[in-house]
Formats: C-alpha cells, sequence, structure tokens
C-alpha cells in the first residue's frame, strides 16, 4: 500500500500543503477549525511524517545520542532519565545505544548517530576516542563524555570524582576497625573501576594495619558479583576479608546473594559490604546496602545542557568539565 503523502492530505481536507505543514509544525498559526479539519484527516488516512525529509531540510534530527556501558545497569538508566528530561525541554528526544564494553560496537553507534545527524552525543566512553570525536564535532555533531573526567578541555564532560569516591569508601569500612579489606571490580578496562580502586589505596596507605586485595572480575554485574562471593565462601575463615568495596551496587549485591547463601556468615558482623552508585535496589536490598553515591540523573541533566548550550553556542562556546562529589550513603550492610 502506497504511504499517505502531504499531498494527499491536503487534497481530502481541501487545504493547501503548506496549510498541512502548518498544522503540523505550527498550529498556532492556523484557526483551530482547520487544524481539527486537517488532523481528522491525517488520522482517518493514516499519515505519517517523514522525518528524515525533514531532517533534510533541517539539517539536524530532533533527537540526540547517548552511548552507555550497559543499560542493564539502573545507573545508566537514571543518567538517561536526567538526560531525556533536559532534552524534552527543547522539545528533542534521546536515542539510547548500549556498548558492553565493546569498541566496536561504540564505533558503529558513533557511526550511526552521526548517519542520524543527531543534535549532539552524550558517550560513557571505553577507551581513549578523543580523535574519533574531533572528527565527529568537525562534522557538525558536537560531543560531551559522561560519567568520565577528561584532562582534554576541548570537550565538556560531566562525572563524579571517582577516585575520591573510592577514598570514601575504603575509609568507611576502615573507620569500622575493619583491616582486611577486599576490593571486588572489573574489568580494568573501564576507567572508572580503575579511579575508585585507586581511591581506596590512598585510603588504605595511611593505614599500616590495613591491607587491602583485588578480586578481579570479568564484569560488573550481579553475576560477576556472586561469582567473586563464592570465591570467599570457600576461603577458610582467617582467609576471608573482613569488609568488601565492590565497584559498583550491582556487584555488591551479587556478593551479598553469596554470602547470605551460607547461614554463617554475617553481613556486616562478618563482612562488611559497601557498592558504587546508590541505584534504587543498594536500599532494597535484603541487608540495605551502603554506597557510594553518584548524582546519575543530575549527570544526565547537565550533559545534555552543556551539549545544547555547545550545540547553539557556536565557536565562542567556553567547554566545561563538570566534576560532582560522591556522597557517603550509611545503610545496614555497613552498621557499626
Ligand atoms: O558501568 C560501570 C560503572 O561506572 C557504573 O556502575 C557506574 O558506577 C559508572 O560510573
Amino acid at each position: 500500500m502506497a504511504s499517505i503523502s502531504v499531498n494527499d492530505v491536503a487534497a481530502a481536507a481541501g487545504v493547501s500543503v503548506g496549510t498541512v505543514s502548518n498544522v503540523l509544525n505550527r498550529p498556532d498559526k492556523v484557526s483551530p477549525g482547520t487544524v481539527a479539519r486537517v488532523q481528522a484527516v491525517i488520522a482517518e488516512l493514516g499519515f505519517v511524517r517523514n522525518d528524515a525529509a525533514r531532517q533534510l531540510r533541517a539539517g539536524r534530527s530532533r533527537s540526540l545520542g547517548l552511548i552507555v556501558l550497559d543499560v542493564a545497569n539502573p545507573f545508566f538508566t537514571d543518567l538517561a532519565r536526567g538526560a531525556e528530561d533536559r532534552a524534552a525541554e527543547d522539545g528533542l528526544a534521546v536515542l539510547l545505544g548500549n556498548t558492553d564494553d565493546n569498541v566496536a560496537r561504540e564505533a558503529a553507534y558513533l557511526d550511526l548517530f552521526e548517519e542520524q545527524r543527531v543534535h549532539g552525543v552524550l558517550i560513557s566512553p571505553l577507551g581513549d576516542i578523543g580523535e574519533r570525536l574531533n572528527r565527529l564535532r568537525a562534522r557538525g555533531t558536537p560531543t560531551v563524555l559522561v560519567d568520565r573526567q577528561t584532562e582534554d578541555r576541548s570537550f565538556s564532560s560531566v562525572a563524579v570524582d571517582d577516585i575520591a569516591g573510592g577514598r570514601l569508601a575504603a575509609q568507611h569500612l576502615i573507620s569500622l576497625g575493619r583491616t582486611r579489606l577486599a576490593f571486588v571490580g572489573g574489568p580494568n578496562s573501564i576507567r572508572q573501576v580503575v579511579d575508585r580502586l585507586s581511591g581506596a589505596r590512598l585510603a588504605v596507605a595511611e593505614h599500616s594495619s590495613v591491607s587491602l586485595e583485588v578480586v578481579d572480575t570479568d564484569a560488573l554485574s550481579v553475576l560477576a558479583g556472586r561469582a567473586a562471593g563464592q570465591q570467599m565462601l570457600v576461603r577458610a575463615p582467617g582467609d576471608r576479608p573482613d569488609a568488601i568495596f565492590a565497584a559498583n551496587d550491582l556487584l555488591a549485591i551479587g556478593v551479598l546473594q553469596a554470602l547470605n547463601m551460607r547461614g554463617d556468615l554475617h553481613v556486616p558482623r562478618d563482612i562488611a559490604l559497601i557498592g558504587y552508585d546508590d541505584i534504587a535496589f543498594a536500599a532494597a536490598a535484603v541487608v540495605p546496602l551502603s554506597s557510594i553515591r553518584q548524582p546519575s540523573v543530575l549527570i544526565g541533566y547537565t550533559a545534555v545542557d552543556l551539549l545544547l548550550r555547545e550545540a547553539q553556542g557556536g565557536d565562542e562556546f567556553e567547554h566545561e568539565q563538570i566534576v560532582f562529589q560522591p556522597e557517603l550513603v550509611i545503610r545496614e550492610s555497613t552498621a557499626s
């Protein structure tokens, strides 16, 4: 069945094509009666506007591209919520891409969003893609780094100080009197993990009686956390950590699940546990989880605000690198 065109709608409604275009784009310029008549014909004929044609005329789509590491992680869906809230204020939508720690997928999404002529791209990058992002911007697509600090002042970025966050988590465990800490997290290709571990090491270095072991994981997921927790269970009691700092809340929830499966290990009495992000599931965990809070919704909102100001600001736009401070949230999993 041939698609319905603007001409078909105009003929059926007895108005000009320009009037149909005004009803679609500037209804305030058309009498209410005509708007209602044209809209009734659009519904009756099943007309769907061709955004590709509009994009060609306008040069830009009405959307932004957001590329995140793991869409299954509530941290990123909260960030997407903030991005969407700010985008909607300017009548824009957010297209979401998920890289799953895969550089080929990341490159494919950057190509796709450029082809789609999105207004701009927000990305939590996997590695150093500065050159690719420079090419993107040179061809008219501004980019803001989210959940990543950058030394490159030619890009705007919005993140939390993950080194400070890791230090805060370890200092909290040490303040409980715990001396055998374990950091559970990985892969080390993820900069956020590396920075959190660096922060924890800074805190431990201030206490000669405190040790820190690293339990690498292949993902930042509940499953990976559960595997790490099960690894603790098979150790002799004196060989287990007395406190665990998980690189994010999903890992911490998995560790908690594994420890809970054994009736003889108690969180926090035997092993204190803290995560990172403060996603909603942290407070809802079977042992409410202490965490290092990131203002995830605000990160997304702020990143889009920077992006839109850059898109509208032109060459004199000053890029900003915004770094929020992490916040310690204490719950039962580290109660003293
Ligand atoms: O995706 C990896 C982690 O980095 C997330 O849990 C969130 O903490 C982000 O900062």
